[in-house]
């Protein structure tokens, strides 16, 4: 009797206690065809907060979200979102779980129209409340909706591919390279709006070139190189040491 209750004490505890991480990575190795890019990969993103990824070009930053969006399966290791394991589960029941990927290249539909890609996002029947919500975060969108995605600058088909990820009300988003090739100006909304929703509860993974962006808003960073994780722990701790001028080029 005692041991029972002692059991169920404890199990009961650390469900109450332990805040399930938004995404774990565990002994991940993955890659592409017969080419190994990541070895043997731990992450941990925490609910809530905002992690940064960074490396140099090449490292597999890319590869490693693709791999928890599950557009490519590791060889070994285990990828879980929300405390569940999705290491088999297709991109879609990915997505049902909260998961949101903004790949390179943004992944919008260039030929169809700013609200058919809002459309499209959405959760049937959510529809016209998407497009709502993107023109309240970003109102340029709100007077393009008609024009092709393919037609806006580079700058507003990124406020797009953020405002699809928004309009789904992720529990998780990664965010792949949302600054390269923008002007400053732009940069700054991007990060201001990936600040506001993670205020609002909403974890990230940042993958970002510009690396002190990124490590101003995260409570955590991992850097990667050649496929391995060769540095985690917090922002200061990254610019304490000479892992950020070895790996990221000083900048
Ligand atoms: N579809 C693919 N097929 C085969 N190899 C690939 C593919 N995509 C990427 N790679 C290789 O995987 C390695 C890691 O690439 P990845 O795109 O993950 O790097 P990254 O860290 O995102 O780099 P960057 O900062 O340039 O975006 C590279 O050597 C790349 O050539
Ligand atoms: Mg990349």
């Amino acid at each position: 009797m005692t041991t029972t209750n002692t059991a169920d004490t404890a199990s009961t505890n650390g469900a109450a206690q332990v805040d399930v991480a938004a995404l774990a990575l565990r002994g991940v190795t993955s890659g592409y065809d017969h080419t190994t890019i990541l070895r043997d990969v731990d992450l941990v993103v925490p609910a809530g907060s905002v992690t940064a990824l960074l490396g140099p070009n090449g490292a597999g930053k890319s590869t490693l979200l693709k791999t928890v969006s599950g557009l490519i399966r590791p060889t070994s290791g285990t990828v879980e979102i929300g405390g569940q394991d999705v290491t088999k589960l297709p991109t879609f029941r990915r997505s049902q779980l909260g998961l949101c990927h903004v790949p390179e290249g943004r992944g919008i539909f260039r030929s169809l129209t700013v609200r058919e890609n809002l459309e499209q996002q959405a959760a049937a029947g959510h529809e016209a409340e998407a497009v709502e919500r993107a023109a309240e975060v970003f109102p340029i969108l709100g007077e393009r909706l008609e024009q092709r995605a393919g037609l806006l600058s580079g700058g507003q088909q990124q406020m797009l591919a953020m405002a699809r990820a928004y309009t789904t009300n992720p529990k998780l988003i990664l965010v792949d390279e949302a600054s390269l090739g923008l002007a400053p100006i732009v940069v700054d909304a991007i990060f201001q709006f990936l600040q506001d929703i993670a205020s609002k509860g909403t974890a990230l993974l940042i993958v970002d070139q510009f690396a002190a962006r990124a490590l101003a808003m995260a409570s955590s960073v991992y850097v990667l190189n050649r496929g391995e994780m060769v540095f985690s722990g917090t922002s200061a701790e990254l610019l304490d040491g000479d892992l950020f001028a070895r790996y990221l080029g000083g900048e």
